[in-house]
């Protein structure tokens, strides 16, 4: 491979890339997450590691008020807001560290919208397209990794490690049509969106994550 030279005050730092990662509850994003990181750290990449709904201020406001289970409220409500904390997000967070040449890594992002309000809620994906254009244009991640995992067990996954949340306390129904609308828009955007099989061993999981972070970024 042929080394880049820069002449002396013309040196530009690599861009650095938007990654999200998605799943149902359970899929173990959080511990690929960790594992994503110390790829990208020890291959010298300044790393912003966020989450949605989250990131900023507002938005851990938002995600609290999200996840609480005590509230219940009208499906295009929780969309909404979980498109105002993106908003936020991309304005403190995301753009400004891709503007700096740092890589962003997201656990989760715009696809889990689709997924959860769209699949899970049965919200009509036109709203959610008018509301992702008006939130963030035509900016998209530059990968995403989604971790597919069989309901059950995903489901026995999160019974294990925590108290449920307002999402985790839906049915299996409910997050048979999230995974269906994840599996769907991984096949409309097959370059963008990259399925990993969660359903084995841990250590073959994180070799299939490293084979994919190694041919596409780096
Ligand atoms: P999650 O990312 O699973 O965090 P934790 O690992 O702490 O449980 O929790 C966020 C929840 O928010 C998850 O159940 C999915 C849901 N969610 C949506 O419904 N729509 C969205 O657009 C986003 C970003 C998240």
């Amino acid at each position: 491979m042929q080394k880049k030279t820069f002449p002396p005050g013309e040196y530009k730092k690599d861009p650095g890339k938007f990654i999200t990662l998605e799943g149902i509850d359970g899929a173990g994003k959080s511990t690929h997450l960790c594992g994503l990181e110390k790829i990208l750290g020890e291959r010298g990449k300044t790393v912003i590691v966020t989450r949605e709904p989250g990131g900023t201020s507002v938005g851990e406001a938002l995600r609290e008020l999200l996840l609480d289970s005590s509230r219940a409220m009208h499906a295009e409500t929780e969309a909404l807001l979980m498109f105002a904390a993106r908003r936020e997000h991309l304005d403190k967070i995301i753009l400004p560290a891709l503007a700096r040449g740092d890589w962003v890594i997201s656990d989760r992002f715009t696809d889990a919208s689709f997924a959860y309000q769209g699949g899970g809620r049965g919200l009509a994906t036109q709203k959610l397209d008018k509301l992702e254009q008006w939130v963030q244009g035509e900016f998209q991640p530059d990968l995403t990794l989604y971790f597919d995992v069989a309901v059950e067990v995903g489901r026995q996954r999160i019974s294990a490690i925590k108290s449920a949340d307002r999402f985790e306390k839906e049915q299996n129904e409910f997050f048979r049509r999230v995974r269906e609308a994840y599996l769907q828009r991984a096949q409309r955007f097959p370059h963008r969106i990259k399925v990993i099989d969660s359903n084995q061993p841990l250590d073959e999981v994180k070799k299939s994550l490293e084979k994919i972070i190694l041919s596409i970024c780096l």
